[in-house]
């Protein structure tokens, strides 16, 4: 682990060793457009396996096991504190300690996942083009990397936007970037420029 991951890991043990019991109470406000990603990947029969980067307290898994219980799902969770979190809550699941920039995602279901979500994890990423990179070389040959986080709230007044920015700036979570995109094969934004939907696919 290098020393960006090692403050990293402490950085989400401190602020998610309280918070967690508050926090789908709390981020159902704010986290926007999860529901419709977990709804489209329901109704998709492409897929048999995926692994979560970042599932926190296992919210997304819960709703995912409900509409596709005979579906393997994983997680991969750098803090310790929603580690422990997730797997009480997802016992179906395989949920292991990691990063997303490096950790090995095929040894989570000891195969190549058909989908990997990060549902508003990769805008706390420190190097994203390395996490989408590590998540696109996992996927089976037909697998797809999906993505739903913060953009860049264009349509909000500017003044809301700045101080939206800073708050979140303040938890270590920056919104993503075109640049970010450049690679996705598809990318859909909500309302507002609120939030980004995208997917990539496999790489070599
Ligand atoms: C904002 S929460 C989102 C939780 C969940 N995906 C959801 O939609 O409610 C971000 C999660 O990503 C995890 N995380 C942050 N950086 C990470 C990294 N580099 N690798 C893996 N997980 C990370 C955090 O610990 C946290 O559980």
């Amino acid at each position: 682990m290098s020393d960006a991951q090692a403050d990293h890991r402490a950085f989400l043990n401190r602020y998610y060793g309280v918070s967690r019991f508050i926090y789908d109470a709390t981020r159902r406000y704010y986290l926007l457009g999860r529901d419709v990603v977990l709804r489209d990947l329901a109704a998709d029969a492409a897929w048999e396996t995926l692994v979560e980067v970042g599932p926190g307290t296992g919210r997304n898994l819960v709703r995912l096991h409900r509409a596709r219980p005979e579906a393997r799902l994983g997680g991969l969770e750098a803090s310790d504190a929603m580690l422990g979190h997730a797997r009480a809550k997802c016992p179906w699941a395989r949920i292991l300690h990691g990063f997303a920039e490096d950790a090995p995602l095929t040894e989570v279901l000891g195969a190549r996942p058909d989908r990997v979500l990060f549902s508003y994890c990769l805008s706390m990423v420190g190097d994203r083009a390395a996490a989408i990179a590590n998540a696109r070389r996992a996927l089976s040959a037909h697998g797809e990397v999906v993505v739903i986080d913060f953009a860049d709230f264009a349509g909000l007044p500017h003044r809301a936007a700045r101080a939206f920015r800073t708050y979140l700036g303040t938890f270590h979570v920056a919104p993503l970037s075109a640049a970010d995109l450049e690679s996705a094969a598809s990318v859909r934004r909500g309302p507002r420029g609120y939030y980004v939907c995208a997917t990539f696919g496999p790489i070599s």
